[in-house]
């Protein structure tokens, strides 16, 4: 018993920095046909077109912009109050917000918590910013 859970569990010691050079070696650059794919899990609340805000505000322009100040949008306060505080959405701060939408704005009403890797937040950061 003692002996096969040790197995498994060297095995995955191993293993895993390997796995996980391979996916870095592969993503090294943003790759913005995998950030494609990743959007489509914004997309259900989220859209790149002007005025078009869905259960989540429109994220064209995002880049740059102030938080919380998409017109028409009913924001939760705690993002109005974040945005009225300085934050802008440069890449740095998206990514923060995007690791962990409840620690960048805590009381924010984004639901995510989707990203296993950072490649994939640079990933989807970098095709939001491909297609302001
Ligand atoms: C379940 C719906 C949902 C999903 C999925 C979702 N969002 Fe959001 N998002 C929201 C809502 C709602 C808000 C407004 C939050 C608030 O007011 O606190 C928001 C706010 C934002 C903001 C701030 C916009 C602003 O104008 O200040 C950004 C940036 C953002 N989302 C990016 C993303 C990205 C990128 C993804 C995909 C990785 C994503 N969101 C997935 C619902 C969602």
């Amino acid at each position: 018993m003692r002996h096969s859970s040790c197995f498994l569990l060297c095995l995955m010691r191993f293993a895993a920095p390997f796995a996980m050079l391979a996916i870095a070696g592969q993503t090294l650059a943003a790759d913005l046909r995998r950030g494609e794919q990743i959007f489509k899990q914004c997309a259900s609340c989220h859209t790149l077109q002007t005025n078009s805000n869905g259960f989540g505000p429109t994220l064209n322009g995002v880049i740059g912009r102030n938080a919380g100040t998409v017109p028409n949008f009913r924001y939760s306060p705690a993002m109005t109050e974040a945005g009225a505080k300085g934050l802008v959405w440069d890449e740095a701060a998206l990514s923060e917000f995007l690791r962990s939408p409840k620690s960048k704005v805590p009381g924010t009403s984004m639901r995510f918590w989707g990203f296993w890797f950072r490649s994939e937040i640079d990933d989807v950061v970098a095709y939001i910013e491909a297609n302001q």
